[in-house]
């Protein structure tokens, strides 16, 4: 371990303490460690725009920074638990490779700004990835749902059939849920890109910083104003990022789930894509949907990070070492997050309906609705209209596509207003 940067003479720092305090925290400290050097070079950046540093000092931070930046990059530099965190990490080098311009470095900024710069730059990067995922997962549901308008599927309610619904609305929901996920990930995004640096440890300092230079280097959209507050939001910012993702993953949740029943012999109405499926170590004829499972199943972690951070956040203001455990939360449900979500698209664009056993499961009372509207039409109250067709005796089996034409502004198959959504997706590009 390298000298702790704040350990005072005299006072040895107990190993299993420091374990505990740094621990697993270094290794974390991998995910944000370029976004901590980018941030770094613009402090330096800022540094010399304020006289702390001269041009020479600054060139050889800027050289330094983008050397450690590709030595992490190739493996060159491993970090781990010689240091105490990735903060630490980056000042030792540049001390080590500069002297007196690496021990500048550190003027007026603080761990605590540097760990909420690094945090809102990762998931900014983050949340453009979820945006982007949802943005391509609507776009192969719109054009599914286009293709697929025509086709009849029973419509369900309480999981029991319900109306003739075709394959088109079916896709055109998942259509619509993602690009709301992806406008609400854009969105906090928006929400997310301010610059805490500048703020130290949470209470500014006696210089004039460049926190406008800093802001524009790192392309963030404003400044964090208060300094106090930008600690103050720390957990807050991550938890809405853990939000925006969990929207997606809920409605990810809710198609796996679909989907695992449609793929049961019991439904039997579509087939996955043979990578989407795995064996039985024991049962020789199992084709299993692990894939999807797993998928349904990440909207665990990101629920449990969010709660993390939720109850990490009882705090007072100003910095409590306690916010150093978002971080494994944020890696958590981004990692498990992301990971489903960029499966979606491929499964979505590789389904296949079976259309055989979907028509057998379009029984005649799937039409009761139809017809009671059909008859509410020529003039029967509705409510008479109802009783009438709930008799039985009055359901024939109908035509499905002239049941799904029925509901329908004319001209088209299904009522599915599919411009709409073309139009939203084309606004999120
Ligand atoms: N690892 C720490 C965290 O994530 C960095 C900030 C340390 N600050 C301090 N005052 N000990 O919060």
């Amino acid at each position: 371990m390298s000298d702790l940067l704040w350990q005072k003479p005299g006072v040895k720092v107990d190993a299993r303490i420091q374990r505990f305090l740094a621990g697993e925290d270094v290794v974390l400290d991998r995910e944000f460690f370029a976004f901590d050097i980018q941030a770094s070079r613009a402090h330096a950046q800022g540094l010399q725009l304020i006289g702390i540093l001269d041009g020479d000092e600054l060139a050889g931070l800027e050289r330094e920074l983008d050397a450690l930046a590709m030595d992490f990059k190739a493996g060159r530099f491993v970090l781990d638990e010689r240091y105490e965190d990735g903060h630490s990490a980056i000042e030792s080098r540049l001390v080590e490779r500069l002297g007196d311009a690496g021990r500048k470095i550190h003027t007026g900024r603080s761990r605590n700004d540097q760990v909420l710069v690094a945090t809102r730059l990762w998931l900014k990067d983050r949340l453009v990835q979820v945006a982007a995922l949802c943005r391509e997962s609507a776009e192969v549901a719109l054009a599914r749902a286009q293709a697929e308008a025509a086709l009849p599927l029973p419509g369900y309610t309480h999981l029991q059939r319900a109306v003739v619904s075709s394959a088109g609305m079916w896709w055109a929901a998942w259509a619509e849920g993602f690009i709301d996920d992806a406008v609400r990930a854009r969105d906090t995004l928006v929400w997310v890109d301010a610059n805490p640096l500048g703020s130290a440890a949470g209470y500014g300092v006696n210089l004039p910083l460049a926190r406008d230079h800093t802001t524009a280097a790192l392309g963030f959209g404003r400044l964090q104003v208060s300094a106090a507050y930008a600690q103050l939001s720390r957990g807050k910012f991550e938890m809405a990022a853990i939000e925006a993702l969990g929207s997606a993953l809920l409605d990810l949740r809710r198609l796996a789930w679909d989907l695992s029943l449609f793929t049961s012999a019991e439904f039997g109405f579509v087939a996955l894509p043979a990578q989407y499926t795995t064996g039985s170590s024991i049962m020789p004829n199992k084709r299993n949907p692990d894939v999807i499972e797993l998928m349904r199943a990440s909207y665990a972690s990101v629920a449990a990070a969010r709660t993390e951070i939720e109850q990490l956040l009882s705090l007072p203001s100003g910095y409590h070492r306690d916010l150093q455990f978002s971080k494994g939360a944020i890696f958590h449900a981004f990692g498990r997050g992301l990971g489903a979500l960029e499966l979606l698209p491929d499964l979505l664009r590789n389904l296949e309906w079976k259309p055989e056993p979907i028509r057998a499961a379009l029984d005649p009372s799937l039409y009761a609705t139809d017809l009671a509207v059909d008859l509410a039409r020529e003039g029967v109250p509705f409510r008479d209209a109802y009783r009438q067709a709930a008799d039985p005796a009055r359901w024939a089996q109908g035509d499905p596509e002239a049941s799904l034409a029925a509901r329908v502004s004319p001209g088209a198959a299904a009522d599915l207003r599919l411009q709409v959504l073309r139009d939203r997706l084309a606004g999120l590009c």
